[in-house]
């Protein structure tokens, strides 16, 4: 039809109006309702700027400190769930749990998930701190339950050091963070906490604007997440440095061969941002000092540090306004901190909850939003006539 407008990937259409967060692509500029990521980065906390994500305004001392204990209090998940894990079979993507356990969670607050607009928003802030305390508590569960390991109960921790002591304690030995793990973490999940209208993000919306729950709205989004191109990045860019390193490269070969189009720089490219990831350029600073406190010496950072180099002074790269992306550098961070490759984009899930709940918020909240309902270019075959089966 004439008067629908083409535009391949959404590369330059605005689905939404948002308050959320700001990216000037050009620029490398990112800011969540007004603060630079890099102020966050360095004095605020993942929960901390959750609210802000969500809600709007930094919280009082106060307001923190009970949105801390809320989530404190709903860490633990429903015992009726735990058979939910047997029915996966242990190589079952770490996603792909996650995804349909974050949907079934729902059908155990069904007051909080009735797809009644009105409802759902009138259990928001319940709703908000419950799920981004269990999305946690399920990313560890699915890891004992591939490792054949017992799930361990959450205990009176902060965010991060929680979900490590779900990870890696043992029923007589404790995991003690002695080397700043959980701050390193708390620092990976704020910068993921939102990044305005990606894949993800935009699904949680499109989801939302039906007027699904947010339980629902946010499951999609882990899907949407999931792909290499999107959070799935982060996995392949560990799985390419790997690689490299044992094939006894120092990073040039494989940027001949990215050049050539036999493969692609994973951590690398961004459809908004055409200057340096503000997120990487934090990430690959504090890479170093994060190994260093953990006591590790990584050769994927130095492969790592050698690709960006050579990419950033070669004009393939150049000319396509490649940069370093957040993926980049996370994978060697959440490394480090000893998360399975594997956990990588579920990790990824846990950051960007707030970023979701936040969108589905905005959606839920306005009486004027419509059903997102793109329209299409039709390219198949125009009108033909049924045949019977004996005359094809
Ligand atoms: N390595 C080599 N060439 C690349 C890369 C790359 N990583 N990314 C883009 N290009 C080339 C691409 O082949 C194209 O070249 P040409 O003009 O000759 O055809 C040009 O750069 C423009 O790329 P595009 O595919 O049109 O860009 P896009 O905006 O559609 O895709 C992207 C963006 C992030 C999907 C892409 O850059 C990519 O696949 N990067 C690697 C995967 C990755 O790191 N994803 C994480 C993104 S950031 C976090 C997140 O969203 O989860």
């Amino acid at each position: 039809s004439g008067c629908i407008t083409f535009d391949e990937g959404y590369g330059n259409t605005g689905s939404c109006m948002s308050d959320i967060t700001f990216i000037d692509g050009e620029k490398g500029i990112l800011r969540h309702r007004g603060y630079p990521i890099e102020q966050l980065a360095e004095n605020s906390s993942f929960l901390e700027t959750a609210m802000l994500v969500i809600y709007g305004e930094l919280p009082s001392e106060g307001c923190l400190r009970a949105f801390r204990q809320q989530v404190c209090k709903n860490a633990s998940i429903h015992t009726g769930m735990h058979s939910h894990f047997d029915g996966f079979p242990s190589d079952a993507h770490p996603m792909a749990i996650l995804s349909s356990m974050l949907n079934s969670l729902g059908a155990y607050y069904p007051e909080m998930s009735s797809n009644d607009r009105e409802q759902d928003l009138a259990h928001f802030d319940e709703t908000a701190a419950l799920l981004i305390s269990k999305v946690r508590t399920i990313a560890a569960m699915t890891y004992r339950m591939k490792m054949g390991m017992p799930f361990v109960y959450p205990a009176d921790k902060r965010y991060t050091g929680n979900f490590l002591h779900m990870m890696f304690s043992e029923p007589y030995n404790e995991y003690i963070d002695d080397h700043g793990a959980g701050k390193a973490l708390d620092l990976f999940l704020m910068l993921h906490a939102d990044h305005e209208q990606n894949c993800s993000t935009s699904t949680v919306r499109m989801v939302a604007s039906g007027g699904a729950n947010l339980f629902a709205s946010v499951s999609a989004g882990v899907c949407a997440l999931w792909g290499p191109s999107h959070g799935g990045a982060n996995m392949a860019v560990i799985k390419m440095l790997e690689e490299i390193h044992a094939a006894g490269d120092d990073g040039s070969k494989f940027i001949q061969a990215a050049k050539k189009g036999e493969a692609k720089l994973m951590g690398f490219g961004h459809r908004v941002y055409k200057n340096y990831d503000p997120r990487a350029k934090i990430l690959g600073k504090s890479a170093e000092g994060i190994l260093e406190s953990i006591g590790m010496k990584d050769p994927l950072l130095d492969i790592a540090r050698k690709l960006e180099q050579a990419a950033l002074e070669d004009e393939y790269f150049i000319s396509r306004k490649l940069y370093p992306n957040v993926d980049f550098y996370s994978g060697i961070i959440l490394k480090a901190i000893g998360i399975p490759v594997e956990m990588f984009t579920v990790m990824f899930a846990i950051g960007r909850m707030p970023g979701w709940i936040a969108n589905w918020k905005e959606i839920a909240e306005n009486p004027k939003s419509r059903i997102h309902r793109p329209r299409q270019i039709y390219t198949g075959k125009t009108q033909r006539d049924y045949l019977a089966l004996d005359q094809r």
